[in-house]
């Protein structure tokens, strides 16, 4: 039953059950394969079992396929004219098999004009969807698919940019935008595409890879087809791209022939990923396989080494799901309208219209069944997405990682349980051997240097400036080697550390040939944007225009302009400073107290110690000295009475609360008028045409000319000695009276020098220092992580500790006004006091009058009121005499006199006592030291 059209038409009739197909009726459909190549020999095979397969199960089915097999010689053109002669000629109802997406396109159009269902299981590229044709069925996943598959695994290692390889055709082209589109809604950048003709040279193939290996990116997309493929993996190995860092990632133009291909062509693969649908392993697809097998290699005894792919089994359900279509439909009416017989056969424009064809289409379109590769079910024309699986080829084999899943994203197993959370995660996969046999993880970028360190850009300081804490840079001539140091550096390097790979760099000084820096701190950010430097590190503040031309990472530094002024010394000017610490109040308060204790000590003590005696102003003067002295405890006299002693105890504790205090107020008033700046407000400045300072090339001039200073008031200085210098100068001399800076550079200065200036608002806002990057950098991202690990640990403050001095200055601009102590601090205490004393004298008062009741209640008539109160009076005047305090106070002094006296001759030690008290006490004292009673009653001792 094999008919030979020529030699280029190969017809195979394949009418199965032979005897019962006359009877039943026989739809003639065809395909076109080519035969020259594995898929297309797999495919025929498989189209051949499934035949057989279906109508062995199917035998009371009505209908039988009868397939004309045309070669298309994987050529465009024959496939086409193939397809013509099928529809024109065989008046075949369907056609299975455009293989390539090429060739697909005339035969799509072709069956959408003739109504001719056109079935693929191999032309994946989704530009096909485009031509929107009903007639076309594709029996197989559509490229498109698994770019999210692909997106996620580049999601899941964290890599930022990715260039895809394809093939320069419909095939290759299909899928770029949907995998660009895909990329970018995940952040990725795609900087290149690398498109490659199918028929490029060698040296082509080398050109571009070589251009590849120049770029950045090390992640690398290919979407290719087998032959090509291969020799593009084979060059790379040659030239080094299989090489540890590289990621390559084929899609499942590839990866669905892994097990096809040779083993020299799997060799040079080693390391890469592949994405590709997932067909679950059943017992019936073990048993097809084997018998495919047996078939395929009575075929084609030479192909002893090819493997089912899953273009065969979507070629097997392709069959059935036709077989089964066209039983719906029916034998009947399969015939051709034969609008206009033309007996030219190559009449493109002439072909004839299948009646049955929409019939056939809406049964294809309703096909459910069980296939070889899973549930078949058409959605739109075309086979629904399902799992893809991941694969890495490691010993020349694909090794499964893990599955992608539209809903759960990556997962090491197909277990539907589990958290239903979509994962991007390569926890979930399985280990990884990359190129270069190695398991770290590739982190997707190169430095794009012609050397293999970074370029790192230094500025370079003055010798003497106040910076130099932050990058200084020193050369040794005996080594001739440049040694750049600082705190910038440190938290650079410390920040390399932590990243996850290595970074090789060299610090090249920003110099011209005297040792100078080469420019402004522009122009030095300017050479990264040039790309004369791969990154600037030091002192650089991050500012919107710099931003403009390159990328900073996130700030090492807190940051802000402000103004630094010279401190005014308010001290030596107020005379009266010392009366400010105790409010007026406090004061008179205070000053009264001290005359009451004085009268009170002076009542306790007047009648029982001899210091206390004396004449009126004498008495006085005794109690207010012996009061104030308390002050500075500087009190001598000796008090007798327990009263007195009690009164005294609790005003000492009193006053010395006052005293402390006192002090303490004293001195911080004094330290915070220290700290006064002489100018406080910025518009005074620029009202009064003041000069001010900011550092030699600064961007601080901008803020300036912003705020409203004319050029000819602003100053520039690049050392601290200039900058005390202008200060010291003045304004009318051409100095300055306030400077702008950058707070990290005011902190150092002042930490020095906080005695003599003083930083003062307002603050404006900068970003702080930023290491510097070209646009678009993989490496700002990963160092900026790195500074926040040190910024936010103990490194940080060591770095800082190293490089900055102490500053022993008080933080305190913050106004901190007059706080004298008022009443309202101490009313408690003075209450105490006044309590106290008052209590000691009613206790005296009522013991006194106790003693003295004979005077006040025995009383003569006669004697008035007021003379009894004047006899108290009296009484109260005089000493006490049986006090044993008295006696003792007596002793003591009577001896202190002797002790003065003893140089002269002694005389007798009443008289001595007598002399002493002469004025007030001749009448109460006698020789015999009896106290007579003025009432006539006389106590002897
Ligand atoms: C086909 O599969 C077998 C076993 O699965 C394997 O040994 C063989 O290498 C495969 N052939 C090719 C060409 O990969
Ligand atoms: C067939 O073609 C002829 C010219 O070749 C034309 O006159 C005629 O109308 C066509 N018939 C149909 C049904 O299109
Ligand atoms: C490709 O297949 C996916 C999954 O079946 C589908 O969502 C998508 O629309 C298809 N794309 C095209 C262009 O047909
Ligand atoms: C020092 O090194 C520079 C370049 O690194 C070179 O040009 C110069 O000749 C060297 N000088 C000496 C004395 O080796
Ligand atoms: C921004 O920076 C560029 C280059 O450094 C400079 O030419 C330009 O004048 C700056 N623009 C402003 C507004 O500062």
């Amino acid at each position: 039953m094999v008919k030979i059209h020529g030699t280029s038409l190969v017809m195979l009739s394949l009418l199965l059950g032979l005897g019962m197909a006359e009877k039943k009726g026989t739809v003639k459909v065809g395909a076109v394969l080519n035969l020259g190549e594995t898929v297309g020999k797999m495919g025929l095979s498989c189209i051949n079992i499934a035949l057989s397969d279906f109508y062995l199960s199917h035998s009371h089915y009505n209908t039988r396929l009868h397939f004309t097999i045309r070669d298309s010689h994987t050529d465009v053109v024959t496939a086409a004219a193939q397809a013509v002669d099928l529809i024109k000629n065989e008046q075949v109802q369907a056609i299975i098999g455009p293989i390539t997406t090429m060739e697909a396109i005339f035969m799509i159009n072709l069956g959408s004009k003739a109504h001719v269902p056109i079935l693929t299981f191999s032309a994946t590229s989704p530009s096909l969807s485009a031509l929107h044709s009903p007639y076309f069925f594709r029996i197989a996943q559509n490229d498109s698919a698994q770019v999210n598959a692909i997106c996620s695994l580049v999601q899941a290692f964290g890599w930022k940019e990715v260039v895809p390889i394809y093939v320069d055709n419909s095939y290759g082209e299909g899928v770029i935008p949907y995998l660009t589109n895909a990329l970018q809604q995940a952040y990725i950048r795609v900087p290149y595409l690398s498109a490659i003709s199918l028929s490029a040279t060698d040296e082509a193939i080398t050109k571009e890879l070589y251009k590849l290996m120049e770029m950045q990116t090390r992640v690398f997309v290919v979407h290719m087809t087998p032959n090509i493929g291969s020799r593009i993996f084979t060059i790379a190995r040659n030239i080094g791209m299989m090489n540890k860092d590289y990621v390559w990632i084929v899609t499942d133009g590839m990866t669905n022939l892994f097990n096809s291909l040779s083993s020299s062509d799997m060799e040079p693969m080693e390391g890469i990923l592949g994405v590709r649908p997932y067909i679950p392993r059943t017992q019936r697809l073990d048993d097809f396989e084997v018998r495919w097998k047996r078939k395929f290699l009575q075929d084609n005894p030479t192909l002893i080494d090819t493997n089912l792919s899953v273009f065969g089994i979507w070629a097997y359900d392709a069959t059935t799901a036709l077989a089964m279509a066209v039983e719906k439909v029916g034998a009947t009416n399969f015939d051709f309208q034969v609008n206009n017989v033309s007996s030219n056969i190559d009449d493109l424009d002439k072909v004839s219209i299948a009646q049955n064809g929409e019939k056939l289409t809406e049964a294809l379109s309703n096909t459910k069944f069980t296939g070889l590769g899973g549930e078949f079910n058409i959605l739109g024309g075309q086979l629904q997405a399902s799992i893809f699986e991941i694969v890495n080829v490691v010993g020349g084999r694909g090794k499964s990682l893990g599955f992608w899943m539209p809903q759960k994203g990556l997962r090491r197993n197909l277990d539907t349980k589990g958290p239903g959370m979509y994962s991007a995660s390569k926890d979930n996969l399985g280990p990884i051997i990359w190129p270069g046999d190695t398991n770290s993880t590739p982190k997707g970028w190169e430095i794009p240097t012609k050397g293999k360190k970074l370029r790192i850009g230094v500025p370079v300081k003055p010798r003497d400036g106040y910076s130099n804490a932050f990058v200084k840079v020193t050369h040794d001539p005996s080594t001739n080697s440049t040694k750049v140091t600082g705190f910038c550096i440190d938290v650079f390097k410390a920040a390399l550390e932590m990243l996850p790979y290595a970074l090789p760099y060299e610090f090249i000084p920003y110099s011209s040939s005297n040792g100078e820096m080469a420019g402004t701190y522009d122009d030095l950010v300017s050479q990264v944007y040039f790309g004369n430097f791969d990154a600037v590190v030091g002192d650089v503040t991050i500012i919107a225009n710099r931003s403009n031309y390159v990328d900073f990472t996130l700030p090492y530094t807190e940051s802000g302009v402000t103004m630094v002024v010279p401190i005014k010394d308010i001290r030596k000017k107020n005379a009266w400073a010392f009366l400010k610490p105790l409010t007026w109040d406090l004061w008179v308060t205070t000053s009264c107290s001290f005359v009451f204790i004085g009268f009170v000590v002076w009542v306790l003590e007047h009648r029982v110690n001899n210091h206390f005696r004396g004449p009126p102003l004498h008495q006085i003067g005794t109690s207010l000295w012996f009061s104030f002295s308390i002050m500075v405890f500087a009190h001598r006299e000796k008090l007798v009475s327990n009263l007195g002693r009690f009164v005294v105890i609790v005003w000492v504790f009193v006053v010395l609360i006052l005293v402390q205090s006192y002090t303490a107020s004293l001195t911080s008033l004094l330290t915070v008028e220290q700290l006064s700046p002489t100018i406080t407000d910025v518009n005074q400045l620029i009202k009064n045409r003041m000069n001010v300072g900011y550092p030699r090339r600064s961007f601080i001039h901008e803020i300036l000319k912003d705020m409203g200073f004319h050029e000819s008031q602003l100053k520039t200085y690049h050392s601290a000695r200039e900058y005390g210098e202008l200060f010291a100068k003045g304004n009318a001399n051409g100095g300055i009276v306030a400077a702008f800076d950058e707070v990290p550079y005011l902190k150092l200065v002042l930490g020095n020098e906080c005695s003599k200036y003083t930083m003062v608002e307002p603050r404006f806002k900068t970003e702080g220092f930023g290491f510097v990057f070209p646009k678009g950098s993989p490496l700002v991202v990963d160092i900026s992580r790195e500074i926040l690990k040190v910024t936010q640990g103990d490194k940080m403050r060591n770095i800082e500790n190293a490089w900055f001095k102490k500053s022993n200055c008080i933080e305190s601009s913050a106004g901190i006004s007059s706080n004298s102590l008022g009443l309202e601090s101490f009313w408690g205490l003075f209450l105490i006091a006044w309590i106290t004393s008052l209590l000691a004298l009613i206790i005296f008062t009522v013991t006194f009058l106790y003693e003295h009741k004979h005077i006040w209640l025995h009383h003569s008539p006669g004697t008035s009121i007021w003379r009894r109160i004047g006899n108290l009076l009296k009484i109260f005047d005089e000493r006490e005499s049986n006090s044993h305090t008295l006696k003792k106070s007596d002793i003591e002094s009577r001896s202190s006199h002797h002790g003065i006296s003893a140089t002269e001759t002694s005389p007798s030690p009443s008289n001595q006592t007598q002399s002493n008290f002469s004025l007030y006490d001749e009448q109460m004292f006698n020789p015999d030291n009896n106290y007579i009673n003025p009432c006539g009653h006389a106590t002897h001792y």
